[in-house]
C-alpha cells in the first residue's frame, strides 16, 4: 500500500499552490530559519520552496506515521530492506570500519592500490603500471567516475592516470585506448554480477588489445583487476586471485562506489583521500541514524522531494551543483533517483497511489545559465531545482569562487521572485521553487557525506512513496531483447517472433552494416 498524504496536507498543498513565494517570505520573518537544517557542515535551506514551516512538521509527522523510523533501523541494520529480492542493502555498512569484514575488505583494496603505486605489482613484462582503464557501467561507473572527477588528480607522481569506459560502443574503449601502452595498462573490471554485457564485451576487447600489444606468451590476466560479487566469474575469465577484490551480494549496483569498486579511487587519488570519502558517508550515515527527523538532513530533503512531486504535483527536478568538480553529479544523481525510484507499484505489488520519482536532469552552474536557465525562468513548465553550492573553494582564489557562488543565489532569488516589468518578453514570473543545498569545501569527506545525504534522501523517497528503491527490474526486459537483435545483425537468426518495426530497421542496418572485416 501507498502511504497516501494525509488530506489535512493535500489541502495545505493546495492553499500553498496559489500563494506567492513572496507573500510567504512576508508573513513569516522567521521562514529563513524555520525552513533551514544545519548539520555537519552542511545548509540546506528550503524556504525558497512551495513549503510553509507547518506542512513541513505535518510531513514529519506523515513519515513517523508510515514506519519510516523502523525502515532506516532497518537498513543500517541490514536487515533485508530489499524485499523483492530478499536482502539487505549493505552499502551504509561497507563505509563503517567497525565492521571487520568491511576492514578486511578496504585493507584488501588499499594493499592492492599501494602495491601498484609503489610499482610492486607491475604488467606481464615486468613494467609498472601508468594507466588504470575503469571498465564497469551504471553503478559500477558512475559513482567512481564522480569521485575521481571531483577530487583529481591527485598531486602524486606516483599516481596512475585513470579514464573510465563504460558504452559498449567501440568508440569509447578504442578513444580510451588510443594513447595508452599495453605494457603499462591496469584494467579495473567492476562489475557486481560480472554478467552485464556492456562491461564484458569491452573487458574481452581490453584482453585482445593486450594479446596483441604484449610480448608473445605474457599474460594478459596480470593487466586486470576484478572488483565483484561473483569472483568465480572473474577468475574463468583470467583474474589472477590476487586481484580479485569481492564484496557482497547485497551492495545494490548504484551504491558499488563504497564497496572494492573503490580500488579505483584509491589507485587514482590515494588511500587517505578514499578512507576520507568512506568517512563522510559513515558521519552521514550516523546523522540519519540519530537526528530527529526536523532535523535530518536526508530526512528533510525528502520530504520536501515527496512535497514536491506528490502534493503539488511537479514531475521534474532539476539539479545544478555550483562546482564544476561536480560536472558527473547530476548524471549521478540520475541513476540513484531514477533507478532506485522509477516505479509503479508497491511493495506488495499493487499499483502505487498517485506519482513516484519525477525526472531528473540537470548540469553545472554557471554553465548551465547558459543553456537550460532561460527554460527555467521563462518556461511554460516550472520545475523545483536544487542548487548545491560549496561555501569555500578547496583550491583557487576566494574571488572566482565568490563569483561563482553569486551566480547561484542569483538565480535561486530570481526564480523565486522574479522580475516584473510591463514589457512581457523581459518580464520574470518568479514562485519557481528551488532549495539551496550549501556544502563545506569539497574535498573528500564532504564529497562522501553528500553521496550519502542523498542516497539516503532517494531511500525515504522510496519508503513514502511505499515503493522498494533497491531492485531495477524494468531494466532486464531490453537486455533480454538485445541477444537475439545482436544475432540477427550478425546474420545469425531471423528475428521471426519480433515486431514488423524490428525486423524491418534490422533489415535495414544489415544493408547498411560494412561487411565483418
Ligand atoms: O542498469 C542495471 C544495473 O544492474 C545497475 O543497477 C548497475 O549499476 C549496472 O547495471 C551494472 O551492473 P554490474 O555492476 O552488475 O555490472
Amino acid at each position: 500500500m501507498t502511504p497516501t498524504l494525509p488530506d489535512k496536507l493535500r489541502s495545505a498543498a493546495r492553499a500553498l499552490a496559489g500563494t506567492p513565494i513572496a507573500e510567504l517570505f512576508a508573513r513569516d520573518p522567521e521562514r529563513v530559519e524555520r525552513l533551514s537544517v544545519d548539520a555537519l557542515g552542511f545548509r540546506a535551506d528550503l524556504s525558497k520552496e512551495r513549503l510553509s514551516p507547518e506542512a513541513l512538521a505535518g510531513l514529519c509527522e506523515h513519515a513517523r506515521e508510515a514506519g519510516l523510523a523502523g525502515w532506516i533501523a532497518a537498513l543500517l541494520a541490514g536487515e533485508k530492506v530489499n524485499v523483492s529480492e530478499k536482502r539487505p542493502a549493505l552499502h551504509p555498512r561497507m563505509r563503517d570500519d567497525a565492521d571487520a569484514d568491511t576492514l578486511a575488505s578496504r585493507q584488501a583494496v588499499a594493499a592492492l592500490a599501494d602495491a601498484v603505486r609503489r610499482g610492486e605489482r607491475r604488467g606481464a613484462s615486468g613494467s609498472p603500471f601508468a594507466h588504470v582503464v575503469h571498465l564497469g557501467i551504471g553503478g559500477s561507473d558512475l559513482g567512481p567516475r564522480l569521485v575521481v572527477d571531483a577530487l583529481g588528480p591527485a598531486h602524486d607522481e606516483r599516481a596512475p592516470g585513470v579514464s573510465f569506459v563504460a558504452n559498449v560502443d567501440p568508440a569509447a574503449l578504442d578513444r580510451a585506448l588510443a594513447p595508452l601502452d599495453a605494457a603499462t595498462t591496469l584494467f579495473v573490471i567492476a562489475s557486481k554480477s560480472y554478467t552485464t554485457q556492456e562491461t564484458l564485451t569491452n573487458a574481452s576487447a581490453a584482453r585482445a588489445w593486450l594479446a596483441a600489444a604484449l610480448p608473445s606468451g605474457a599474460d594478459p590476466g596480470a593487466h586486470f583487476v576484478a572488483a565483484t560479487a561473483n569472483p568465480g566469474a572473474a577468475r574463468a575469465f583470467g583474474v589472477p586471485d590476487t586481484a580479485i577484490l569481492p564484496f557482497p551480494e547485497g551492495v545494490g549496483g548504484r551504491f558499488s562506489l563504497w564497496s572494492s569498486v573503490g580500488v579505483t579511487i584509491a589507485l587514482a587519488l590515494g588511500n587517505e583521500a578514499h578512507a576520507a570519502l568512506l568517512a563522510g558517508a559513515h558521519a552521514m550515515d550516523r546523522h540519519f541514524a540519530t537526528a530527529p527527523f526536523e532535523r535530518n538532513l536526508p530526512v528533510v530533503l525528502a520530504l520536501a522531494g515527496v512535497w514536491n512531486a506528490s502534493a503539488l504535483g511537479y514531475r521534474q527536478r532539476v539539479v545544478v551543483p555550483y562546482a564544476h568538480a561536480l560536472g558527473v553529479f547530476a548524471s549521478y544523481l540520475q541513476q540513484l533517483s531514477l533507478e532506485s525510484n522509477g516505479k509503479r507499484v508497491t511493495r506488495d505489488g499493487s499499483p502505487v497511489e498517485g506519482r513516484t520519482a519525477p525526472a531528473l536532469w540537470g548540469g553545472v552552474g554557471t554553465d548551465g545559465q547558459h543553456a537550460f536557465f532561460q527554460w527555467l525562468h521563462q518556461g511554460t513548465d516550472v520545475v523545483p531545482v536544487e542548487f548545491v553550492v560549496p561555501a569555500a573553494p578547496v583550491r583557487g582564489d576566494r574571488g572566482r569562487h565568490a563569483l561563482l557562488v553569486a551566480n547561484a543565489l542569483a538565480q535561486a532569488q530570481a526564480l523565486a521572485f522574479g522580475r516584473a516589468t510591463p514589457d512581457a518578453a523581459r518580464a520574470s514570473p518568479g514562485d519557481r521553487p528551488s532549495t539551496t543545498l550549501v556544502t563545506p569545501a569539497l574535498d573528500a569527506r564532504t564529497l562522501g557525506a553528500l553521496c550519502a545525504l542523498y542516497e539516503h534522501r532517494t531511500f525515504v523517497e522510496g519508503i513514502l512513496w511505499g515503493i522498494n528503491p533497491f531492485d531495477q527490474f524494468g531494466v532486464e526486459l531490453g537486455k533480454i531483447l538485445a541477444g537475439p537483435i545482436a544475432e540477427a545483425l550478425d546474420g545469425r537468426g531471423d528475428l521471426a517472433g519480433a515486431d514488423a518495426s524490428t525486423r524491418a530497421l534490422v533489415g535495414y542496418i544489415r544493408s547498411r552494416l560494412a561487411p565483418a572485416g
